[in-house]
């Protein structure tokens, strides 16, 4: 299982990111909001730009800008730029756009959007984002109805090779309802509030 680990939560993020350089999460999960389209935590481009680490970034966008934001965040060290199929009608365009950078695309869906809105993008898409909180904040429960939404969108990707990621409260508990769906966790606060992130990020794997 393959782990990227939020930072939305956390106050000093230059700490907290290097403390995660020295841990085995695969990636650094950046959320972005400005709040057209979902409000929350906003933490501002012109920090997030200067994130260094050696850990690619795992990037979330949400916004309906999104072209804007996929330039921007495409001169950073990025693996996955992900954006919403709720917000825009130019699905196909961005992930060009996206690969157009040499960077992995991603599709996230909110938790009350139906699943047959990823099915069109399938063959161009590199990564699916099911949500499992309404998107905007991290330490939100786990929605229950998430286990039986990744089994479905597992057997809509069937063999395509694309990475079934979930996003949103993620822990040793929650892991166990979805670790047979998916190929990666994201988690925030249950890796981020504890004193050993490692031991965390292990219970994931
Ligand atoms: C929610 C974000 C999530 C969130 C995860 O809008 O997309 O990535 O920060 O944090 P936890 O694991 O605390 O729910
Ligand atoms: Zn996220």
């Amino acid at each position: 299982m393959k782990v990227s680990t939020s930072i939305l939560s956390c106050k000093n993020y230059e700490k907290v990111v290097n403390m995660l350089s020295f841990t085995d999460t695969d990636y650094i999960h950046l959320d972005f909001i400005d709040n057209t389209y979902v409000k929350g935590t906003k933490i501002p481009y012109r920090k997030l730009k200067k994130i260094t680490s050696h850990k690619r970034f795992d990037v979330h966008l949400m916004t309906k800008k999104v072209k804007k934001w996929i330039k921007k965040f495409a001169l950073l060290n990025c693996e996955y730029i992900t954006f919403h199929v709720e917000v825009t009608k130019d699905i196909e365009k961005y992930i060009d756009l996206i690969h157009s950078f040499n960077i992995k695309a991603g599709l996230a869906i909110s938790p009350d959007t139906d699943i047959n809105l990823l099915e069109p993008y399938l063959d161009k898409v590199d990564l699916i984002l099911v949500m499992s909180v309404y998107p905007g904040y991290g330490g939100q429960e786990f929605i229950p109805e998430t286990k039986k939404r990744v089994k479905e969108v597992k057997k809509l990707i069937k063999n395509k090779n694309i990475l079934l990621s979930v996003d949103g409260g993620i822990n040793d508990q929650t892991y166990s309802k979805v670790k047979d769906s998916v190929d990666m966790v994201v988690s925030g606060s249950y890796i981020t509030s504890s004193k050993d992130y490692e031991d965390k990020i292990k219970s994931l794997k």
